[in-house]
């Protein structure tokens, strides 16, 4: 596209941008709450609301507020939340088992949303950190992260949450051939309905760290995750991965983390035209938040204007722990 226009002062580009009606009229995108997903962290108990200190705002909730969000959250628009449990030392283990076990935290979680708020669409994580001893979202076997026998553990943890409810399974493992192999299995069970949105471009981020905390994954990560998520130096890897997942079977791809990946986002939307994801990880959350509690940026402006980036950046939609927040903030604009 090239743009046309005369010399000045014919053309003055500050005309379009003079009163909010015109700057309205002129936008070229827009933000709603049908844009967001909002991320939820599940824990044991009964009406337990437990805050995350590197995340204010963010809590770990009991299944009876989880459904208490989930609610909130159909009732401000927003269509899917995305459950990640909050495991206690006493269920992770080296076989990682918890993670299919049909009557884990998540799935119960799953299943008393899916009876209580079942407009809302239910999105769970595929990979066994939660449930590892090691941290990892694969099986370490001497110090290797193993791929294949990974593989068959996320089959079977994905078949599992099929079976509780879920509509969208969101595969963040990056372990190599899983989109096809959860299809295959998703077909062959009568769950040809489930959509798969695949964490296709997950980098090895410092971002992430706040999230580790939430998840009580910190103490437990023995090394880094170089091995199987992303080189943050690379782009044309990235549409190699989005290329073989959405070959495999994916609905929708994700891009991880958000705010610095934008190239990428931009690239993968116009490579496929998918639905494209991105994740407005724990961290970019909790920096956003710091400097607004600090009084240094208008925390509201900032998350709007970031989440509206993603738009512009070519995505469908954003995963973001400001999902109910920027709802409420919409809606009073309206
Ligand atoms: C784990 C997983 C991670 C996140 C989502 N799923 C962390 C990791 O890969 O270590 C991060 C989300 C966030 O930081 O908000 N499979």
């Amino acid at each position: 596209m090239r743009p046309i226009q005369a010399p000045f002062p014919a053309t003055r580009l500050r005309r379009t941008r003079a009163t909010a009606a015109i700057r309205s009229m002129v936008a070229e995108n827009t933000l709603s709450a049908a844009d967001l997903i909002w991320p939820l962290f599940v824990r044991e108990g009964t009406g337990v609301e437990e805050p995350v200190p590197s995340m204010p705002g963010v809590f770990r909730r009991s299944v009876d507020k989880i459904v208490e969000a989930a609610r909130e959250a159909a009732g401000l628009g927003i269509p899917a939340i995305c459950l990640f449990p909050y495991t206690e030392a006493k269920n992770r283990s080296n076989d990682c088992s918890e993670a299919w076990n049909p009557d884990n935290l998540s799935n119960r979680a799953t299943r008393a949303i899916k009876s209580a708020v079942p407009e809302i669409a239910v999105m769970t994580d595929v990979a066994l950190d939660p449930y590892s001893d090691t941290g990892h979202d694969g099986f370490v076997v001497a110090g290797k992260i193993v791929n294949d026998e990974t593989v068959e553990a996320l089959v079977k943890q994905a078949l599992s949450q099929a079976e509780a409810g879920v509509d969208i399974i969101g595969p963040s493992d990056m372990m190599d051939g899983r989109i096809g192999a959860i299809r295959a299995a998703l077909e062959a069970a009568g769950h040809e309905d489930v959509l798969l949105l695949s964490y296709a471009a997950k980098y090895a981020s410092a971002f992430y760290g706040p999230f580790r905390d939430a998840v009580g994954a910190s103490g437990a990560l023995q090394g880094d995750k170089k091995s199987y998520q992303m080189d943050p130096a690379n782009s044309d890897e990235a549409l190699r991965l989005v290329e073989r997942d959405l070959r495999e079977g994916a609905d929708m791809v994700m891009i991880k983390p958000g705010l610095p990946y934008l190239d990428i986002c931009r690239r993968v939307k116009d490579a496929f035209g998918a639905p494209t994801f991105a994740y407005q990880v724990s961290g970019e959350y909790a920096m956003i938040m710091a400097a607004a509690h600090n009084g240094w940026i208008d925390g509201e402006r900032a998350m709007l204007e970031s989440l509206m980036a993603f738009k512009r950046a070519g995505c469908d939609g954003v995963l973001s722990y400001f999902a109910p927040a920027v709802a409420r903030i919409l809606a009073s604009e309206q």
